[in-house]
């Protein structure tokens, strides 16, 4: 997204019940690693089914500043890789807008190349943590020039050999994890990770695609061992991406809300890294059926039938955190619907997400009518199933602070309250579900720009 965009209010009303069948857009994180890897592999790679919104976009643009060349022939993405090892100095500083999967996976991809590199982006990815990627970073031999608190703008530059580091993950985070397995695709040896508590795994699946040689080891405790050998040869694949589940959870948590609402998602992710909401969901009394299951490139994928539910309030254990990561603002409103409290515990990391998602689902929950308590790293939600009261009559805006789940969930919620929602931006919602309006429209959600 362009930093000088102007905002985008929108406002979503009570609809009558949600219909139809979508087939949701590609996955996020496995769209950014198709890019990455691809860019990074000997050969051709081709994608299909690609999410082009705009973090996406963005890492395609910083890829071919490191020297893939990319190309999209139809409906397909054709990425020639560089070769491991093979990538090139950057020019310019590469600007990953409001992506923090493009910038932090990319500084683990440059950490080990003997050149600069200067990551950009917008004012939300430039307050957040990176202090966390170019820790282990520092450990292998990386120069580092970061703005004050480890934050964006970020200048690094590799050493002359890696040293190939064992690295356990100091909190649950994909991205930290897959940062310091892709320094250790360009250092000599074996990089070891170490994972106390299992997030996605995309990169380690897709790597050992690509023909990396690594290896799981899941202790009794379900403490995971990743090792990969470095400097070793990537082969271009061909990839199809499936349809990304925390997109999916906005339409999926409209149609349980919305009275009489029946509707189709197809192409959804199951990985079990990925699925916690639906369990949440199903837990609460949600009626989701999953049709269909089958593989498609490696990854279980199903098509979600949900129908309009009575929800009832639970208690999300913090162990469910990392799978479902991304989904509590949406949850939060499936909450402020359901009958009685929820609970939602272990929620530290929604602090860092592109916003601080715990207080900006707490602010947006009581502008608008609902019951709920935010803590240090908990959220309890008190629903009103109906929706009666919920809402904001005088149109006060819910503010999004740069944040694309903030401004979808509640655009979410606005369809069930009894009065409208507002929402100070959407223009952010393209940088992962561009989309979002033309499909909730097409199922007949009412959401005005
Ligand atoms: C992602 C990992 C998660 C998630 C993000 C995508 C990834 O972040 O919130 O949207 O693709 O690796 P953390 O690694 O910070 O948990």
């Amino acid at each position: 997204m362009p930093h000088d965009t102007l905002p985008q209010p929108a406002v979503a009303r009570r609809s009558a019940g949600l219909s139809g069948t979508i087939r949701i857009p590609g996955d996020k994180s496995i769209s950014h690693r198709s890019l990455m890897f691809g860019g990074l592999a000997a050969g051709e790679t081709r994608i299909t089914g690609l999410l082009e919104g705009e973090d996406v976009l963005n890492t395609g643009r910083a890829m071919q500043a490191l020297g893939a060349a990319i190309r999209k022939d139809g409906d397909v993405w054709i990425v020639g890789g560089t070769g491991n090892g093979g990538l090139l100095a950057p020019e310019a500083p590469l600007d990953f807008g409001n992506a923090g999967t493009g910038s932090r996976l990319t500084m683990g991809l440059v950490g080990a190349y003997d050149f600069e590199t200067t990551i950009i982006g917008d004012a939300s990815l430039s307050k957040r943590p990176m202090g966390r990627i170019l820790h282990p970073l520092r450990l292998m031999g990386t120069q580092v020039r970061a703005a004050e608190g480890d934050k964006l703008p970020v200048t690094l530059r590799g050493p002359g050999v890696a040293s190939p580091l064992t690295y356990r993950v100091p909190m649950a985070s994909a991205q930290v994890k897959s940062a310091v397995l892709l320094a250790g695709l360009n250092a000599p040896g074996i990089t070891t990770v170490i994972e106390p508590v299992m997030t996605r795994d995309h990169t380690e699946r897709m790597l050992a695609g690509f023909g990396a040689a690594l290896s799981v080891e899941t202790d009794a405790t379900g403490v995971r061992t990743i090792r990969l050998e470095g400097q070793g040869k990537l082969t271009g694949q061909t990839i199809d991406v499936p349809g990304d589940p925390s997109s999916a959870a906005f339409p999926l948590v409209a149609a349980l809300i919305v009275p009489g609402s029946d509707i189709t998602i197809r192409n959804v992710l199951m990985n079990p890294t990925r699925t916690g909401l639906i369990l949440m969901l199903q837990e609460m009394g949600a009626d989701i059926e999953v049709l269909d299951r089958r593989m498609t490139g490696g990854e279980d994928v199903a098509d979600l039938r949900v129908r309009s539910s009575a929800l009832k309030g639970v208690t999300v254990p913090a162990e469910r955190a990392p799978s479902m990561i991304d989904e509590y603002p949406v949850l939060a409103v499936a909450a402020a619907f359901a009958e009685g409290t929820t609970i939602m515990q272990g929620l530290e990391e929604l602090r860092v997400k592109e916003s601080d998602r715990l207080s900006a689902v707490a602010d947006g929950l009581k502008l608008n009518g609902v019951d709920c308590s935010e803590g240090k790293d908990s959220l309890i939600v008190r629903g009103r199933p109906d929706g009666k009261g919920l809402g904001n009559a005088v149109g006060r805006k819910v503010s999004t602070h740069l944040d694309h789940r903030i401004a979808m969930s509640f655009l979410v919620m606005g369809l069930a309250a009894e009065r409208p929602v507002t929402i100070d931006d959407s223009a952010m919602i393209a940088t992962s579900f561009p989309e979002f309006f033309a499909m909730m429209t097409r199922l007949g959600a009412t959401i005005e720009t």
